[in-house]
C-alpha cells in the first residue's frame, strides 16, 4: 500500500489492534503497511534490504491516484557488507561542490559502511586512486564536458585510467531552459565502457528542483547499490521527482507499427495491383529495389496522350548505373512494349485502344505508362512484346546515328567499335542493310566468333579493342585510307585513337552519354582542317524529342519488311526476378541488355503509397543543417519532392559563386523549382547563425528544422586531444542548442539526426557519442517545453553519408557488432512521421533497430566491450533476427563467422590449436582492415598491416572473448610475427586443453 490518503485502506488496517489512526497516529505512521514510495524505500534500506529496486504502481505515473504497488527489494546482510572507501573528487574553488560534499558527509554520519575521503581535483596526481572507488563532483553543475579545458581533459583521462569505479554526478534543473549538458555523460560513459572494461562509469543525473538534501540521499543509495550490487549492475541513474530512475532500451511497438507497418506491403497478381512502378530505396543496394504504388496519372488526357499497359521493358547498363546512384535519375527502363488502354476523346494520332505498340518513354517499368503518341508505334506483325522492347531503343539510336546523322551511304567502310554490345549489334545490322564494308572491334575470341557467325563478317575484319592493334589492322586492310564512318558507344574510349582510323570526309559518331560516370572524352586538341567530322549523339534527349517519331516509324517499317530484327536470344526475366536481372546487367561479361517480361497473373509485392498529400507547407521555409552532407543531400531532395519550396542549407564553406559540387547541387535543387539559400554559416556560432537568419527575412517564416550536421574526429579517449573533442561536439552540442535558441518557438518539427553509437557506445568516438546523447537530451528538453522534437538515433546508413563513403569505417563498425543498417527509405518513413505535426509526439527519442546480442552470436561476431550494461538487458532476451541459412541475393552478407573458441576446444594437438588461432587472427584482421585474408602473412607482425592502437584494443577484446586469452595492446603491436604471437596466445587460451599445452611443453 502506498497511498495513506486513500480512505479505504487506513480504514481496514485501522480495525487491527494498535493500528487505529484515531487512537495513535504515530503507530500508524511507524507500523502501518501504508507508506509512501519514498518511505518504503527508506524502510527497506533501514531494515537490511537493498532499497526500492523496482516499483510497479497500479496507476502508472499518476502517483496521487495510486493505491498499491508491487515493490521488489533484495535482502542484504548488513554485517557482510564490506566497508567502501569513496574518494570524492571535487574542485576546491567551486562552492557548490564543496557544499554538496558537506551534505554527503551529513547523510553518511549514520552509515557505517561508507566513508568519504575528499580529493581536490587540482591535486589528484598526488593521490593514489589506483583501483579506487571515486565519486566525481567536478561536473556537478554540468559545465565541464561542454567547456572542457585541456588540463581538465588530462585529469579525466587519469581518473578513468586508474580508478575501478567512477560515480559521475551532475545536477540538472529541468525547469530552466539551460543547455542540457547532462546529455553528454551517457555518450561518454557508454563509449568508455567499450574502450576500457577495467573502469566502470556510473552516471547520476540529480534533480535540482527536488533539492540537494534529497539528491544526497539518492547519491548514497547509488553508492550502496554500486558497491553491493550483484548480477549486471546499474550504471545510469536519473532522479525524477525525487526518485531514481534507470534507463532501458526497449521496443517501441507504437512507433514500429506506425512507421514501418507491414500492411504497407501488398502482394497480389500484377494486373490487380494499383499502379506499381519500379523504384529503389537506396541507390547502391539492389535488395532495396522494389515496386511502389505510383501516383495515378489523372483522368484527363491531352489530345496527344495515350496510356499503355506495359507488357515488356528493356533494361540496359544505364539502368544499372541508375540503380547504383552513379547516374542521378530515378527512372528505370525506357524501351517498352504493351497495349494501348486509353486514348483521348479527340486524338491527333491514329493509335487505337487495344493496339499493340512499342516505343520509348521514361520510367516504363510500371503497370501502365502515360506517354505521348509520338513515342509509340504499332508493333510490326509477328513480333513478340519482348522482342519489341529489346530492339526498339538500340535500333532507333543506331538508325539515327548512322543514317540520319552521319549519312552513311551504300558500300562505305565502317568501323563499329565494341560491336559485341546490343547497340553495336544494332549498328552492324544497319551497316549490313547498307551493304557496307564492316570492321568491328571486340574484347575476346568468343565474342569475335559470335559476331563472325551471326553477321557473316570476315574473320580478319574483327579486331581486338587495343588501339594500336585496331589502328594498324584498319590501316592495313584499307591500304592506308581509313574508314568512312566510325560508330562508338564506349564512354571511356580515347576518341583520338578512333579519329586516326578515319578517312578524309569521314564521320566519327559517338553515342556514349556524358552522364556516364566513366565518360572521358576530350576533343579539344583534335587537329583542324582534315575534312573529318565528329558527331555526338545524346541518346536520352534524342529519345524524348518529337523527331523520334520519324525514326521510330522508319525502324518499324524496316522491321516489318524483315530488314532489321530484334537481337537473338534475348535474356528474359520476370517482374519478380529484378535483383537477378540487375545482377545480370552488373556482370560485365554479359554485356547485354535484357528484357523484363510482365506476367499479368503473377503475384507481385508492392509497397503502398499512403502519402498522397504533400507533407511540407509550400508557404514555409525549412532549415536543413548538414544539408550538404551525404545524408543531408538526399533529405533536401526528398523534402522538395514532398512539397517544400523554401530551404536554407547552411555550410561552413562558401557555396554561392564557388563553382563547387555543392553549388551544382544547389542548382539541381533550384531546377526542381525550389528557392534554395546556401549561406556560409557555422551553426555552432550563435552570432553567425542569428546574422544569417536576419539576412534571410525575405523568406517565408521558418516552420521546421532538420539538424544533420556532424564532424567526426575519431580517437580513443586516452588519446583524445582537446581540439578533436570540441570539433566533434561543436555541431551537435553548440550547433543544436543554437538552433533551439535562434529558430522560432512555434516550429512544426525540430529533428536531430543522432546516432545509435550514442546508445551503444562506440570505440574511439567518445566525442561523437557524447554529442549524440546530448541531442537525445535536448530533444527531451524541448518536448518538455511543448515543442515537437525528435532525436533519431540512426544505425549505419547505407548508400549515402559518411559511413557509406568510407568502406574502412563500415568494416570497423561491422566488426564492432554494428551490423544493423538503415536505408534512405527508412529515413524518409521516419521523417514523414516526425515532420507531420498531426502525428503524436509522446517520445522524443527514436532509435532505429540495433544489433541484438543474439544477432551477433548468430554471426559469430564478438560482442563489444560494454555490451552487457544494464541499459541493454532487454535486448539480451530478444531472439536473433538473422536466419543465416536463408541469406541470399544481395542481402547483407552476414555470414556466420566461426569464432575460434569452439574449434580450439576441439583441437587435436597444440600445433592444430595454433593453426586455428593463426587463421582466426587472419580473418579478424581482414575484417577490421578491409583487406583480403590471404594478404595477411603469418610471418609478419600485426602492426605491418597498419593496425594502430585503436584497432589493437579492438583486437584485445576479440582475443579475450574469441580466443579466451588476455593479450595486452603492447603485445599486439609488438614486432613479433602473427604465428609466434599465436603460440604465446595458445598457451594462455582458456579454450585450449591443458593436456595439449603440456604436450607442447614436453
Ligand atoms: N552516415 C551514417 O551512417 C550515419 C549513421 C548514424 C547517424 N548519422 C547522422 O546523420 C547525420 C548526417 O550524417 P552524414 O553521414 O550525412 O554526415 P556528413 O556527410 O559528414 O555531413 C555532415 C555535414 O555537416 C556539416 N557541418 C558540420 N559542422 C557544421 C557546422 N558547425 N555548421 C554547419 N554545418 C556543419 C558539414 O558541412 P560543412 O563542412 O560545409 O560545414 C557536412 O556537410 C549526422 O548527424 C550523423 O550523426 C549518420
Amino acid at each position: 500500500m502506498t497511498n495513506r490518503e486513500h480512505i479505504l485502506e487506513p480504514f481496514i488496517f485501522g480495525l487491527l489492534p494498535g493500528l487505529s489512526q484515531k487512537k495513535n497516529p504515530d503507530v500508524v505512521l511507524n507500523q502501518s503497511p501504508i507508506m509512501t514510495e519514498g518511505e518504503w524505500g527508506d524502510m527497506l534500506l533501514k531494515t537490511g534490504f537493498s532499497g526500492l529496486d523496482i516499483l510497479i504502481s497500479d496507476a502508472g505515473f499518476l502517483t496521487e491516484k495510486s493505491v498499491s504497488a508491487v515493490m521488489i527489494s533484495s535482502a542484504v546482510e548488513s554485517n557482510t557488507l564490506p566497508q567502501i572507501d569513496v574518494y570524492a573528487i571535487y574542485d576546491e574553488s567551486n562552492a557548490a561542490q564543496k557544499a554538496f560534499l558537506g551534505y554527503l558527509h551529513q547523510e553518511l554520519t549514520s552509515q557505517k559502511d561508507i566513508s568519504i575521503n575528499p580529493v581536490p581535483l587540482s591535486s589528484i596526481e598526488k593521490h593514489n586512486l589506483d583501483q579506487c572507488f571515486c565519486l566525481f563532483l567536478g561536473d556537478l553543475d554540468g559545465n565541464l564536458l561542454a567547456h572542457l579545458q585541456e588540463d581538465q581533459l588530462e585529469k579525466l583521462k587519469t581518473i578513468v585510467s586508474v580508478a575501478r569505479t567512477v560515480v559521475w554526478l551532475n545536477f540538472q534543473d529541468p525547469l530552466a531552459d539551460e543547455l542540457p549538458t547532462y546529455g553528454l555523460i551517457p555518450g561518454l560513459a557508454r563509449t568508455l565502457a567499450s574502450e576500457n572494461n577495467e573502469c566502470r562509469i556510473i552516471s547520476v543525473v540529480l534533480d535540482y528542483a527536488k533539492g540537494v538534501q534529497n539528491a544526497a540521499t539518492n547519491v548514497v543509495r547509488v553508492l550502496k547499490s554500486a558497491s553491493h550490487a550483484t548480477g549486471i549492475p546499474e550504471d545510469e541513474f536519473y532522479e525524477k521527482n525525487g526518485l531514481l530512475h534507470i534507463p532501458r532500451v526497449i521496443t517501441d511497438g507504437v512507433m514500429r507499427d506506425k512507421v514501418f507497418a507491414e500492411e504497407r506491403i501488398v502482394r497480389a497478381p500484377w494486373k490487380k495491383l494499383e499502379n506499381p512502378g519500379l523504384t529503389i530505396a537506396t541507390a547502391g543496394h539492389l535488395r532495396t529495389i522494389h515496386f511502389e504504388q505510383t501516383p495515378d496519372s489523372g483522368d484527363t488526357l491531352g489530345p496527344d496522350d495515350i496510356v499503355v499497359a506495359v507488357k515488356a521493358v528493356g533494361l540496359d547498363n544505364r539502368d544499372y548505373l541508375v540503380s547504383q546512384g552513379q547516374i542521378h535519375d530515378k527512372a528505370f527502363g525506357s524501351s517498352c512494349a504493351g497495349v494501348v488502354v486509353r486514348i483521348s476523346h479527340s486524338p491527333t494520332h491514329d493509335l487505337r485502344v487495344d493496339d499493340k505498340v512499342f516505343g520509348i518513354t521514361r520510367s516504363a517499368l510500371r503497370q501502365k505508362v502515360r506517354c505521348k503518341s509520338f513515342q509509340m508505334h504499332r508493333i510490326p506483325e509477328n513480333m513478340e512484346f519482348s522482342e519489341a522492347a529489346a530492339c526498339v531503343q538500340v535500333l532507333c539510336i543506331a538508325y539515327f546515328s548512322l543514317i540520319q546523322f552521319s549519312r552513311l551511304r551504300k558500300g562505305e567502310r565502317i568501323l563499329i567499335h565494341y560491336g559485341k554490345g546490343t547497340l553495336g549489334q544494332a549498328a552492324i545490322q544497319i551497316a549490313k542493310l547498307y551493304e557496307c564494308d564492316i570492321f568491328i572491334t571486340t574484347d575476346n575470341l568468343e565474342s569475335a566468333a559470335f559476331l563472325r557467325t551471326q553477321f557473316a563478317v570476315p574473320e580478319e575484319h574483327i579486331m581486338p579493342l587495343n588501339a594500336s592493334e585496331f589502328c594498324s589492322g584498319v590501316n592495313r586492310m584499307t591500304h592506308g585510307q581509313g574508314v568512312d564512318v566510325i560508330f562508338t558507344s564506349a564512354p571511356s574510349q580515347n576518341l583520338y585513337d578512333l579519329w586516326q582510323c578515319l578517312a578524309p570526309f569521314g564521320r566519327l559518331v559517338d553515342t556514349s552519354a556524358k552522364e556516364y560516370p566513366n565518360y572521358s572524352k576530350n576533343t579539344s586538341n583534335f587537329p583542324n582542317g582534315e575534312n573529318k567530322s565528329m558527331l555526338s549523339v545524346d541518346p536520352q534527349s534524342l529519345l524524348q524529342a518529337p523527331k523520334f517519331s520519324e525514326i521510330l516509324s522508319e525502324v518499324a517499317r524496316l522491321i516489318k519488311y524483315g530488314k532489321l530484327k530484334a537481337p537473338d536470344s534475348i535474356p528474359i526475366f520476370h517482374q519478380n526476378e529484378l535483383v537477378n536481372a540487375f545482377k545480370f546487367l552488373q556482370n560485365e561479361d554479359n554485356n547485354r541488355d535484357l528484357v523484363i517480361q510482365i506476367r499479368d497473373n503473377e503475384p507481385t509485392a508492392m509497397t503502398l503509397s499512403p502519402h498522397k498529400e504533400r507533407l511540407f507547407n509550400a508557404e514555409a521555409t525549412y532549415f536543413l543543417a548538414g544539408g550538404f552532407g551525404g545524408v543531408g543531400r538526399s533529405v533536401a531532395r526528398w523534402m522538395i519532392e514532398q512539397g517544400a519550396q523554401y530551404l536554407i542549407l547552411p555550410s561552413r564553406s562558401t557555396v554561392e559563386g564557388s563553382g563547387s559540387e555543392r553549388e551544382k547541387f544547389v542548382q539541381q535543387l533550384r531546377d526542381q523549382g525550389a528557392d534554395i539559400r546556401a549561406p556560409q554559416c557555422d551553426i555552432a556560432n550563435l552570432d553567425e547563425l542569428k546574422d544569417t537568419l536576419s539576412q534571410l527575412k525575405d523568406m517565408p517564416p521558418i516552420k521546421g528544422c532538420v539538424q544533420a550536421a556532424m564532424v567526426v574526429r575519431d580517437s580513443s579517449f586516452a588519446k583524445m586531444t582537446i581540439k578533436d573533442w570540441h570539433a566533434s561536439l561543436a555541431p551537435k552540442v553548440r550547433g543544436s542548442w543554437n538552433l533551439h535558441k535562434a529558430l522560432p518557438v512555434d516550429l512544426d518539427f525540430f529533428i536531430m539526426f543522432s546516432s545509435s553509437t550514442g546508445i551503444m557506445g562506440s570505440f574511439g568516438q567518445s566525442n561523437y557519442t557524447a554529442g549524440n546523447t546530448f541531442q537525445d537530451a535536448l530533444a527531451a528538453h524541448r518536448l518538455q517545453l511543448g515543442q515537437r522534437t525528435f532525436s533519431i538515433a540512426f544505425s549505419m546508413i547505407t548508400g549515402v553519408g559518411w559511413v557509406a563513403e568510407n568502406s574502412q569505417v563500415q568494416a570497423l563498425l561491422k566488426a564492432r557488432g554494428m551490423i544493423e543498417e538503415v536505408t534512405l527509405n527508412d529515413i524518409f518513413e521516419l521523417l514523414r512521421f516526425c515532420c507531420d505535426a498531426g502525428q503524436p509526439n509522446i517520445n522524443s527519442q527514436i532509435i532505429t533497430p540495433l544489433s541484438l546480442p543474439a544477432d551477433l552470436r548468430t554471426m559469430g561476431i564478438v560482442e563489444p566491450l560494454g555490451s552487457t550494461r544494464a541499459i541493454y538487458s532487454y535486448l539480451h532476451i530478444l531472439p536473433s533476427r538473422y536466419d543465416v541459412s536463408a541469406a541470399s541475393g544481395d542481402k547483407p552478407a552476414h555470414q556466420p563467422l566461426k569464432l575460434p573458441s569452439a574449434a580450439l576446444q576441439n583441437a587435436l594437438s597444440f600445433a592444430n590449436a595454433i593453426d586455428i588461432i593463426i587463421e582466426a587472427i587472419q580473418t579478424q584482421l581482414s575484417n577490421l582492415l578491409v583487406v583480403g585474408k590471404d594478404d595477411i602473412d603469418p610471418k609478419n607482425p600485426i602492426h605491418k598491416y597498419g593496425v594502430d592502437s585503436l584497432v589493437a584494443v579492438e583486437m584485445r577484446n576479440w582475443f579475450a572473448k574469441g580466443v579466451g586469452a588476455d593479450v595486452s595492446s603492447a603485445e599486439i603491436l609488438d614486432n613479433i610475427g602473427i604465428a609466434d604471437l599465436a603460440k604465446k596466445v595458445g598457451v594462455r587460451s582458456k579454450y585450449v586443453k591443458d593436456d595439449l599445452k603440456e604436450g607442447r611443453m614436453r
